[in-house]
């Protein structure tokens, strides 16, 4: 089946959900440990088997288009370095000197061939080679290749630069994200452009993660934002590896559907439907025409604690001056829905859990997707060689 076709088979679906007040729905409910959420043993586990091991969004290829450009931020507390080369390839690296360990260069994006470290002056270039020792005379011997720079696996595909946590952990990220690829490339993400990122701070990163797996809440906690234009409690499904595809019925998807011949239907995201693509373990992605969204959920110090990047990005750079004010005005919106909506409820929810009260939290078979998720959570910290990856 191609692309459009499946889209237009998951359209159809979400239709006769509206229409029959139904969902995609699990067999059965399931209950998560509430410790799963709050057990710092537990989270530790967490950022060693998961997010240590596997490739990471680090950056989205619209911010670093052009050779030169580079991205210095933190993931999992690690200061870390995203370069665009002369020859146009990306690399990773840990954004540490390896003089005496100084942070090369503070967060954020720019354009430079060589970076200078603000400490003694060593230079190094955007390939993570050690270029120039400051005074070597006086400095004394220094073997220059055992000096360059801590390189991390790094990939570019669909539009998003992935790295791995670990030197020499190498990944393969079509296998990766499988299926899942073919929706970042039918986007063509490296051609859009970046608008800006918007950072909030919110609970358990998988208190987080769970609200964009389910439709459950929109009505009682999006009364006025999300659930105007989207159906509440009426989600579809499809599993790629551990990532996901959820299918959101618009309140308009019968007249929107209804105009159009069914063959079209595949091709009309955001005209009667909208997805949030999660990308295990930390990203979600909602595409509209107007602003994606990309969220990278970032593990904090705590297991109660997530540092959350917004980053937006649109097909076409501003037009002007008006159109440019708009985007800033709609990202703000957007991150005031998330941090006020999503994460004033998770921080209250990551408190009651913390509380004791509960022994599990309970996930109805219409929050199908939280099932996978924990499911997938907990089948990895088992580590398992010989267990088969859980099913959708
Ligand atoms: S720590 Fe970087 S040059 Fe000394
Ligand atoms: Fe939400």
């Amino acid at each position: 089946m191609g692309y459009h076709e499946t889209i237009g088979h998951e359209a159809e679906k979400m239709l006769e959900y509206v229409e029959t007040d139904t969902t995609d729905s699990a067999a059965t409910s399931l209950e998560v440990a509430a410790s799963a959420y709050t057990d710092p043993a537990y989270f530790e586990r967490e950022k060693s088997e998961i997010f240590m091991k596997m490739p990471l969004l680090a950056a989205l290829s619209a911010e670093i288009p052009q050779p030169g450009d580079y991205k210095a931020m933190e993931l999992l507390g690690k200061p870390i370095l995203i370069t665009r080369k002369s020859d146009g390839g990306v690399s990773a690296m840990l954004n540490v000197c390896t003089h005496r360990g100084m942070i090369l260069r503070p967060e954020g994006h720019g354009n430079a061939r060589r970076f200078s470290c603000p400490y003694h002056a060593w230079t190094f270039g955007n390939d993570g080679k050690l270029i120039g020792v400051a005074e070597p005379k006086k400095f004394g011997p220094v073997c220059k290749e055992e000096r360059n720079l801590t390189q991390l696996p790094a990939a570019e595909a669909g539009g998003i630069v992935w790295v791995c946590l670990t030197p020499g952990m190498n990944f393969d990220i079509r296998k990766h994200l499988g299926g899942m690829l073919d929706d970042l490339e039918v986007y063509g993400l490296d051609k859009w452009h970046y608008c800006g990122t918007r950072r909030i701070y919110g609970p358990n990163w998988k208190i987080a993660y769970d609200g964009y797996l389910e439709g459950y809440h929109f009505a009682a906690a999006h009364p006025t934002t999300i659930h105007p234009r989207s159906f509440s409690n009426i989600m579809h499904f499809t599993a790629f590896g551990p990532h996901m595809r959820v299918g959101y019925p618009q309140v308009k998807i019968r007249e929107a559907l209804g105009a159009i011949p069914r063959e079209q239907w595949g091709a009309h995201e955001n005209q009667g439907y909208d997805f949030v693509r999660t990308i295990f373990p930390n990203v979600s992605i909602f595409f509209a025409p107007e602003l994606t969204q990309v969220a990278q959920l970032i593990p904090g110090d705590t297991p109660g604690t997530n540092i959350t990047n917004l980053i937006f990005i649109r097909k076409a750079p501003p037009r002007d001056a008006e159109d440019a004010a708009a985007i800033e005005g709609m990202m703000d919106w957007l991150r005031d829905v998330v941090n006020d909506e999503d994460y004033g409820v998770g921080l209250q929810v990551q408190k009651g859990l913390e509380s004791g009260a509960l022994k599990t939290v309970i996930f109805g078979r219409n929050e199908r997707g939280n099932h996978y998720f924990h499911n997938y959570v907990d089948y990895l910290l088992r580590a398992d060689p010989n267990e088969e990856p859980p099913q959708l």
